[in-house]
Protein backbone atom coordinates (compact mmCIF):
# COMPACT_ATOMS: atom_id res chain seq x y z
CA UNK A 1 0.00 0.00 0.00
CA UNK A 2 1.04 3.48 -0.63
CA UNK A 3 1.84 5.92 2.56
CA UNK A 4 -0.98 7.84 3.78
CA UNK A 5 1.12 11.00 3.43
CA UNK A 6 1.85 9.83 -0.27
CA UNK A 7 -2.16 9.32 -0.64
CA UNK A 8 -3.01 12.25 1.06
CA UNK A 9 -1.27 14.60 -1.79
CA UNK A 10 -3.32 15.23 -4.73
CA UNK A 11 -1.72 17.28 -7.05
CA UNK A 12 -3.75 18.66 -9.78
CA UNK A 13 -2.99 20.18 -14.07
CA UNK A 14 -5.16 22.62 -15.18
CA UNK A 15 -5.20 21.86 -18.97
CA UNK A 16 -6.96 25.11 -20.81
CA UNK A 17 -6.29 24.48 -24.40
CA UNK A 18 -2.41 26.40 -24.69
CA UNK A 19 0.21 23.91 -23.68
CA UNK A 20 2.65 26.20 -24.00
CA UNK A 21 1.66 27.18 -20.33
CA UNK A 22 2.42 24.42 -18.90
CA UNK A 23 5.47 24.67 -16.84
CA UNK A 24 8.58 22.63 -18.34
CA UNK A 25 7.15 22.69 -21.80
CA UNK A 26 10.37 23.71 -23.27
CA UNK A 27 12.03 21.26 -21.55
CA UNK A 28 9.79 18.33 -23.27
CA UNK A 29 11.56 15.91 -24.64
CA UNK A 30 9.44 14.30 -27.71
CA UNK A 31 10.27 10.75 -28.68
CA UNK A 32 14.23 10.68 -27.70
CA UNK A 33 16.27 12.27 -24.73
CA UNK A 34 19.11 14.58 -26.89
CA UNK A 35 21.66 13.84 -23.47
CA UNK A 36 20.84 10.13 -23.68
CA UNK A 37 20.88 8.93 -27.67
CA UNK A 38 19.54 5.20 -27.22
CA UNK A 39 16.77 6.20 -25.29
CA UNK A 40 13.29 6.13 -26.60
CA UNK A 41 10.04 7.25 -25.73
CA UNK A 42 7.08 5.41 -27.09
CA UNK A 43 3.66 4.34 -26.11
CA UNK A 44 3.43 0.60 -24.60
CA UNK A 45 2.93 -2.19 -26.83
CA UNK A 46 1.31 -5.48 -25.65
CA UNK A 47 4.64 -7.27 -26.18
CA UNK A 48 5.91 -4.96 -23.88
CA UNK A 49 3.66 -5.84 -20.63
CA UNK A 50 6.18 -8.23 -19.25
CA UNK A 51 9.11 -5.94 -19.13
CA UNK A 52 6.73 -2.86 -17.62
CA UNK A 53 6.13 -5.19 -15.17
CA UNK A 54 9.60 -5.77 -14.13
CA UNK A 55 9.99 -1.89 -14.00
CA UNK A 56 7.38 -1.46 -11.48
CA UNK A 57 8.02 -4.86 -9.60
CA UNK A 58 11.76 -3.20 -9.19
CA UNK A 59 10.97 0.64 -8.93
CA UNK A 60 8.63 0.03 -6.25
CA UNK A 61 10.19 -2.48 -3.46
CA UNK A 62 8.00 -3.91 -1.49
CA UNK A 63 4.74 -1.97 -3.35
CA UNK A 64 5.95 -3.23 -6.67
CA UNK A 65 3.46 -6.54 -6.43
CA UNK A 66 0.65 -4.34 -5.78
CA UNK A 67 1.78 -1.69 -8.56
CA UNK A 68 2.34 -4.48 -11.43
CA UNK A 69 -0.97 -5.18 -10.61
CA UNK A 70 -2.63 -2.11 -10.41
CA UNK A 71 -1.02 -1.70 -14.02
CA UNK A 72 -2.72 -4.67 -15.28
CA UNK A 73 -5.95 -3.82 -13.90
CA UNK A 74 -5.38 -0.01 -15.12
CA UNK A 75 -4.37 -0.77 -18.56
CA UNK A 76 -7.59 -1.81 -19.83
CA UNK A 77 -9.32 1.55 -19.45
CA UNK A 78 -6.34 3.01 -21.95
CA UNK A 79 -7.76 3.16 -25.76
CA UNK A 80 -6.49 4.80 -28.44
CA UNK A 81 -8.50 8.50 -27.52
CA UNK A 82 -8.23 8.23 -23.58
CA UNK A 83 -4.91 7.59 -21.28
CA UNK A 84 -1.78 6.89 -22.18
CA UNK A 85 0.96 4.04 -21.63
CA UNK A 86 4.23 5.27 -22.16
CA UNK A 87 7.17 3.52 -22.07
CA UNK A 88 11.16 4.24 -21.96
CA UNK A 89 13.35 1.94 -23.76
CA UNK A 90 16.95 2.25 -23.73
CA UNK A 91 19.03 -0.10 -26.52
CA UNK A 92 15.72 -2.17 -26.62
CA UNK A 93 15.33 -2.45 -22.81
CA UNK A 94 12.77 -0.65 -20.85
CA UNK A 95 13.65 1.26 -17.75
CA UNK A 96 10.76 3.41 -17.28
CA UNK A 97 7.21 3.53 -17.45
CA UNK A 98 4.25 6.01 -17.32
CA UNK A 99 0.42 5.65 -17.24
CA UNK A 100 -2.45 7.61 -17.57
CA UNK A 101 -5.64 6.43 -17.13
CA UNK A 102 -9.47 8.21 -17.65
CA UNK A 103 -11.26 8.70 -14.50
CA UNK A 104 -14.41 10.47 -13.39
CA UNK A 105 -14.42 13.47 -11.00
CA UNK A 106 -17.73 13.86 -8.87
CA UNK A 107 -18.32 17.56 -9.98
CA UNK A 108 -21.85 19.38 -8.14
CA UNK A 109 -23.89 18.75 -11.20
CA UNK A 110 -22.58 16.23 -13.69
CA UNK A 111 -19.70 13.49 -13.61
CA UNK A 112 -16.34 15.21 -15.58
CA UNK A 113 -14.23 12.71 -17.60
CA UNK A 114 -10.54 13.56 -16.29
CA UNK A 115 -6.53 12.14 -16.25
CA UNK A 116 -5.02 10.40 -13.47
CA UNK A 117 -1.60 9.89 -14.23
CA UNK A 118 -0.57 7.07 -12.27
CA UNK A 119 1.64 5.00 -11.74
CA UNK A 120 5.07 6.64 -12.99
CA UNK A 121 8.44 4.27 -11.96
CA UNK A 122 11.85 3.81 -13.36
CA UNK A 123 14.53 0.99 -12.79
CA UNK A 124 16.31 2.14 -9.90
CA UNK A 125 19.85 1.85 -11.76
CA UNK A 126 18.23 4.39 -14.37
CA UNK A 127 17.12 6.56 -11.65
CA UNK A 128 17.94 10.32 -11.19
CA UNK A 129 18.92 10.68 -14.99
CA UNK A 130 16.22 12.25 -15.93
CA UNK A 131 14.18 9.42 -17.68
CA UNK A 132 11.07 10.24 -15.16
CA UNK A 133 10.80 13.53 -15.61
CA UNK A 134 10.91 13.22 -19.35
CA UNK A 135 8.26 10.46 -19.07
CA UNK A 136 6.02 12.91 -16.96
CA UNK A 137 6.86 15.65 -19.40
CA UNK A 138 6.12 13.60 -22.89
CA UNK A 139 3.09 12.04 -21.07
CA UNK A 140 1.36 15.66 -20.50
CA UNK A 141 2.09 16.76 -23.92
CA UNK A 142 0.34 13.49 -25.35
CA UNK A 143 -2.17 13.69 -22.77
CA UNK A 144 -3.34 17.12 -23.71
CA UNK A 145 -3.86 16.23 -27.10
CA UNK A 146 -6.90 14.02 -25.68
CA UNK A 147 -7.78 17.50 -23.96
CA UNK A 148 -9.07 16.32 -20.54
CA UNK A 149 -10.21 19.18 -18.59
CA UNK A 150 -7.28 18.02 -15.51
CA UNK A 151 -4.88 15.89 -14.85
CA UNK A 152 -5.08 14.73 -11.44
CA UNK A 153 -1.82 12.71 -9.29
CA UNK A 154 -1.30 11.59 -6.25
CA UNK A 155 2.54 11.72 -5.26
CA UNK A 156 5.10 13.52 -3.92
CA UNK A 157 4.85 17.45 -4.23
CA UNK A 158 8.53 17.96 -4.40
CA UNK A 159 8.56 15.73 -7.54
CA UNK A 160 5.43 16.91 -9.13
CA UNK A 161 5.63 20.30 -8.72
CA UNK A 162 8.47 20.46 -11.15
CA UNK A 163 5.55 19.89 -13.85
CA UNK A 164 3.16 22.53 -13.02
CA UNK A 165 0.58 20.47 -11.07
CA UNK A 166 -0.49 22.59 -8.14
CA UNK A 167 -2.05 21.44 -4.73
CA UNK A 168 -5.81 20.22 -5.28
CA UNK A 169 -6.96 21.91 -2.42
CA UNK A 170 -6.12 25.08 -3.52
CA UNK A 171 -8.56 24.81 -6.22
CA UNK A 172 -10.99 23.60 -4.44
CA UNK A 173 -10.81 19.72 -5.28
CA UNK A 174 -11.28 17.58 -2.49
CA UNK A 175 -10.08 13.80 -1.92
CA UNK A 176 -12.86 10.84 -2.92
CA UNK A 177 -12.05 9.19 -0.03
CA UNK A 178 -13.03 12.03 2.97
C1 LIG B 1 10.11 8.80 -8.64
C2 LIG B 1 10.82 8.32 -9.90
C3 LIG B 1 9.79 7.89 -10.93
C4 LIG B 1 11.63 9.48 -10.46
O1 LIG B 1 12.23 9.09 -11.68
P1 LIG B 1 13.73 9.51 -11.99
O2 LIG B 1 14.03 9.12 -13.37
O3 LIG B 1 14.61 8.94 -10.91
O4 LIG B 1 13.62 11.08 -11.80
P2 LIG B 1 14.41 12.21 -12.59
O5 LIG B 1 15.80 11.74 -12.88
O6 LIG B 1 13.62 12.65 -13.74
O7 LIG B 1 14.39 13.36 -11.53
C5 LIG B 1 15.27 13.30 -10.48
C6 LIG B 1 14.82 14.31 -9.46
O8 LIG B 1 13.64 13.83 -8.82
C7 LIG B 1 13.84 13.80 -7.44
N1 LIG B 1 13.08 12.66 -6.91
C8 LIG B 1 13.18 11.39 -7.29
N2 LIG B 1 12.32 10.64 -6.58
C9 LIG B 1 11.67 11.48 -5.75
C10 LIG B 1 10.67 11.31 -4.77
N3 LIG B 1 10.15 10.11 -4.48
N4 LIG B 1 10.25 12.40 -4.09
C11 LIG B 1 10.75 13.60 -4.38
N5 LIG B 1 11.71 13.84 -5.30
C12 LIG B 1 12.16 12.77 -5.97
C13 LIG B 1 15.34 13.64 -7.27
O9 LIG B 1 15.74 14.09 -6.00
C14 LIG B 1 15.84 14.54 -8.38
O10 LIG B 1 15.73 15.88 -7.97
P3 LIG B 1 16.65 17.03 -8.62
O11 LIG B 1 16.29 17.12 -10.07
O12 LIG B 1 16.24 18.26 -7.86
O13 LIG B 1 18.05 16.61 -8.40
C15 LIG B 1 11.78 7.15 -9.63
O14 LIG B 1 12.70 7.54 -8.67
C16 LIG B 1 11.08 5.89 -9.17
O15 LIG B 1 10.72 5.05 -9.98
N6 LIG B 1 10.90 5.76 -7.85
C17 LIG B 1 10.26 4.58 -7.29
C18 LIG B 1 8.80 4.54 -7.64
C19 LIG B 1 8.07 5.81 -7.22
O16 LIG B 1 8.22 6.28 -6.10
N7 LIG B 1 7.27 6.35 -8.16
C20 LIG B 1 6.57 7.59 -7.96
C21 LIG B 1 5.26 7.34 -7.32
S1 LIG B 1 4.54 8.87 -6.84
Amino acid sequence: MLTDSIRATIRTLPIDGNAAKLPGRRQAIRGSMPHMPHMQLRREQPADHDAVRAVHLAAFGDHGQMIADLVSDLRRSVTTDRGLSLIAEHDGATVGHVMFTPSLLDAPRRLVCVEVLSPLGVLPTWQGRGVGSALVREGLRLITAQSPPVVFVEGDPRYYVRFGFTAGHTLGYRRPSL
